[in-house]
């Protein structure tokens, strides 16, 4: 792999799991970071003889989880996670993330919450001294898709900026991303 970027990215991800992944119930994060990280994951499990069960935050998830053969568990079954290891879309100098920007915001939140340890795997785009430094696309909000226009009106009178609707296709559940609101 000759691209610096997805290098630096895989061997973090490496890390991340070597550093950080004991035998258990493991959480599942989405987006291209992650992908090395089940590709860690798979290599421990058969190399070293890792137990783990894998539960996914998203469809992309659950696919990795399959095409890697790993165990693929879920949360009603599995709700005591060791570990969720998941990628951000931006972090603050307060490790504070914007995250969502793939589509799985509520799941990859659900995970988070229930596992001991949650670790973010972000190259150094992703760094900035405040959010919307270098994720200029808008702060993600997962919404019920019956609830989307009601949500969208209290965001702009309570917060300001402009939120569009991102529709499927290019993303995997219904959301907003809001424009972050500037002071005059
Ligand atoms: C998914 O909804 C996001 O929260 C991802 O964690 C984020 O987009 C990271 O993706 P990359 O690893 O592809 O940057």
């Amino acid at each position: 792999m000759n691209d610096p970027v997805e290098n630096a990215k895989r061997l973090a991800a490496f890390k991340a799991v070597d550093n950080h992944v004991v035998d258990g119930v493991i959480g599942i994060g989405s987006g291209s970071t992650v992908v090395y990280a089940v590709e860690r994951l798979a290599q421990k499990v058969k190399d070293e003889g890792l137990e783990v069960i894998c539960v996914p935050s998203s469809f992309q998830a659950k696919q990795l989880i399959i095409q890697h053969g790993l165990k693929l568990g879920d949360l009603e079954m599995n709700h005591n996670l060791k570990v969720t290891i998941d990628g951000a879309d931006e972090s603050d100098h307060m490790l504070t993330l914007i995250k969502g920007g793939g589509g799985c915001l509520t799941q990859e939140k659900i995970l988070a919450s229930c596992a001991e340890e949650f670790v973010v795997i972000a190259d150094y785009r992703k760094a900035s001294t405040h959010l919307g430094e270098q994720w200029s696309k808008g702060i993600p909000i997962e919404v019920i898709p019956s609830a989307y226009r009601v949500v969208y009106q209290k965001i702009e009178k309570m917060l300001g900026g402009k939120s569009d609707l991102r529709m499927s296709g290019s993303s995997k559940a219904v959301g907003f991303l809001c424009e972050q609101h500037k002071s005059p």
